[in-house]
């Protein structure tokens, strides 16, 4: 009840300290979508936009929790595999920290943004001739043989600060509405952000703040030429199967291996939740359709939109419900995806008649 620190540190009563290395991080905007409601046709959408964190996802609100822990610990060097998100953040959260920071990237896929920022805060950047999962294959038997301190979403203090993503949504939307999203819909890579959900849910449940009834429907969504998830989903198994091969234009969630899957399977089915995988085009559509309601994120956030699109159309998702969305990074992230799915600059003489003349 009585909350002191700001963003992810006001709910500290539901992480290991009072505080973190922050930038600060979270109390993330819960936009209205007025015309984005009326055209998938649910009764309410809010879209919670990660991208407003200091480095530009929710990654932020991990590594508040994870390189404080391990500063506690006194490690030298913290690491992680990426698909370019979690080495923004950890380059920031690092250099904030005063600590040493090596990121595995697989070449060619990642964002300009994404390597621009670890590059100017300082990671040691090594791309990798292969795919995110194979990144992260290296990275854990380095951080096995204790040779860095892992800051993927393996390390299960990430997951408690993106926990708070889910305290921010029910929090806002009972404020304004007096109840709770019926579901929550969200881009799915490794599963974090789907195990963070679920674990914020079950603690709230457990304290008796938040009645089993009203936990949010956690619905994953993946691009088809990644969607190891939904295929686990769709045939009702116990453990995800593994691609080798992967491939889509939203590079974030280029993902093959969904680590978290065991805690995130079980998250989407107890909340009665799907999962779903829309194609590259889809998702450039939601993302058009977000940007011209102001809402500006890169392609694997806007793939939560074309999920929701989706279902709705199918008829999973009904009229009725309402509906959170989360975008998960920020459009500027990825320049190059916002090039290719928006207008291009028109050249034009430097004369004011020349510029009216283009307008008619
Ligand atoms: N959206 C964005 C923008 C991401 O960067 C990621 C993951 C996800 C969604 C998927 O989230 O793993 O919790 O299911 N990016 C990681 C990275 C893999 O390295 O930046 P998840």
């Amino acid at each position: 009840d009585e909350f002191e620190g700001e963003g992810v540190w006001r709910y500290s009563a539901a992480l290991p300290f009072e505080e973190g290395v922050s930038l600060p991080e979270g109390n993330t905007p819960l936009h209205e979508m007025p015309r984005l409601r009326e055209s998938v046709g649910v009764n309410r959408l809010r879209v919670k936009h990660e991208g407003m964190n200091p480095t530009g996802s929710f990654k932020d609100r991990g590594m508040t929790v994870g390189v404080r822990v391990a500063r506690e610990l006194g490690v030298e060097r913290l690491a992680c595999a990426s698909t370019g998100n979690t080495s923004a953040a950890l380059a920031a959260y690092g250099a904030r920290a005063g600590m040493e920071t090596l990121v595995l990237l697989p070449s060619g896929k990642v964002a300009a943004g994404k390597i621009a920022q670890a590059s100017l805060h300082d990671a040691r950047i090594l791309e990798v001739d292969g795919n995110f999962d194979a990144c992260l294959d290296i990275v854990q038997e380095l951080a096995a043989d204790g040779d860095v301190y892992l800051l993927n979403s393996l390390n299960p203090f990430r997951l408690e600060g993106q926990k708070t993503i889910g305290f921010e949504i029910l929090e806002r939307f009972h404020a304004d509405y007096g109840t709770y999203p019926d579901r929550i819909v969200l881009p799915v890579g490794n599963a974090g952000n789907t195990a963070a959900l679920f674990k914020a849910f079950r603690e709230l449940v457990t304290a008796g703040e938040l009645d089993v009834d009203d936990v949010p429907a956690l619905t994953g969504v993946q691009a088809e030429g990644a969607a190891p998830m939904v295929e686990a989903i769709e045939d009702g198994a116990d453990e995800v199967r593994r691609w080798e091969e992967v491939e889509t234009r939203a590079t974030a969630i280029r993902i093959g291996n969904p680590v978290n899957a065991p805690k995130a399977l079980p998250g989407i089915r107890e909340t009665g939740g799907t999962a779903v995988a829309v194609s590259d085009a889809e998702i450039t559509d939601a993302q058009r359709a977000l940007a011209a309601e102001g809402v500006g994120v890169e392609p694997a956030s806007a793939a939560s939109v074309a999920g929701l699109r989706k279902l709705r159309d199918d008829g999973v998702v009904g009229a009725d419900e309402d509906v959170v969305c989360l975008t998960t990074g920020h459009l500027l992230k990825d320049p190059d995806a916002a090039f290719a799915a928006g207008d291009d600059p028109e050249p034009v003489a430097n004369d004011a008649d020349a510029v009216r003349a283009l307008l008619e």
